[in-house]
């Protein structure tokens, strides 16, 4: 039987953490469950810093972005010593079982710790979108809409002086950011990077945009670590009629308030994590599939790959 619990948010922070986390806490409550908060994710659990929450320790925090526990990256997790390390403080603790709320690099940190016999359960919450168990993570409409914003305003002056912008847009080695953002912004190329980088296709698009097309302006969207934005931008003012300017969005992508969406998706996961621990499905993940709630072993959703790709870029082709 579940007694307690602990709970921590891991990796790039996102929009809808502190939702996810409330409800976690709140649901656990409801069962009678105790709740440990773990401070910055992994770092924290392996130095055992961790407090007791209450049902008011997660009033107010819905509609705050970042993360109330705090996060962080920790390479040292992925070694064996580590990974034991944390199970003895958790079991230490008498922690039954972890809610860890992340991106994949969170995931892999539960399976690990699920080899090792701890009981855990996946929340996808990051702005990348990189966690194909689930058709949206909680944070991607929250940075979507928050790039397309942006991308808005640079368009009103990008169009006023014949200049074509380049935005760099994150999503590490995930393509959903960048395409979503494109098209929802009518961006006239789009690099990911799930097409090989080809400069020269790159400049060739955008003399057609302007010289065929007629154009005033042309928005270039780019997943970081493809190439440097600000490098392509001198060399579409040297190689077509429009002036280059970079920009790099950064992340002011991860800030802000969380998106109704994302509340909404983040309370009703948080929720959902607690009925699966309390249905014995331990060493899993939640997520929404086609509007459902929906679980899946950590081991399986690990080795799944998205497959809308070649769909988006498709449409994308035929709007342009
Ligand atoms: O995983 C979220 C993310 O924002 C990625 O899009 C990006 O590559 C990375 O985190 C940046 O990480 P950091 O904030 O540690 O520099």
């Amino acid at each position: 039987m579940i007694k307690k619990i602990g709970v921590l948010t891991s990796g790039g922070d996102s929009p809808g953490m502190n939702a996810a986390i409330r409800a976690v806490v709140r649901s656990a409550l409801f069962h009678d469950i105790e709740v440990m908060g773990i401070r910055d994710g992994y770092k924290g659990l392996i130095n055992d810093d961790m407090v007791a929450m209450s049902h008011a320790s997660v009033s107010d925090i819905s509609a705050k972005g970042g993360t109330i526990l705090g996060s962080a990256r920790l390479d040292a997790f992925k070694t064996l010593e580590t990974q034991k390390q944390a199970v003895a403080i958790l079991r230490r603790r008498g922690i039954d079982a972890l809610i860890v709320i992340g991106g994949d690099g969170t995931y892999k940190g539960a399976q690990k710790l699920s080899e090792l016999g701890m009981k855990c359960i996946g929340i996808p919450s990051t702005i990348d979108n990189d966690i194909p168990s689930t058709d949206f993570t909680i944070g991607f409409d929250t940075a979507l809409n928050t790039i397309i914003e942006n991308i808005d305003k640079l368009r009103d002056t990008s169009s006023s002086h014949h200049r074509c912008s380049v935005i760099e847009v994150m999503g590490n080695k995930c393509a959903d950011l960048a395409l979503y953002s494109g098209i929802s912004c009518g961006a006239e190329v789009i690099i990911t990077p799930h097409d090989p980088y080809d400069e020269a296709d790159v400049l060739r698009k955008i003399q057609y945009f302007e010289k065929t097309k007629k154009k005033r302006h042309a928005i270039v969207i780019v997943t970081e670590k493809i190439t440097n934005v600000h490098e392509l931008a001198q060399k579409i003012s040297v190689t077509s009629g429009f002036s280059g300017r970079a920009t790099i969005l950064g992340h002011i992508q991860r800030g802000g308030a969380p998106s109704a969406a994302d509340r909404m998706m983040a309370t009703k996961l948080g929720d959902h994590a607690l009925a699966a621990l309390l249905a014995h499905q331990d060493h899993h993940c939640v997520g929404v599939i086609d509007n459902q709630v929906q679980t899946m072993s950590l081991n399986e959703a690990l080795a799944l790959t998205r497959d809308n790709y070649k769909q988006l870029i498709e449409l994308h082709e035929r709007i342009v």
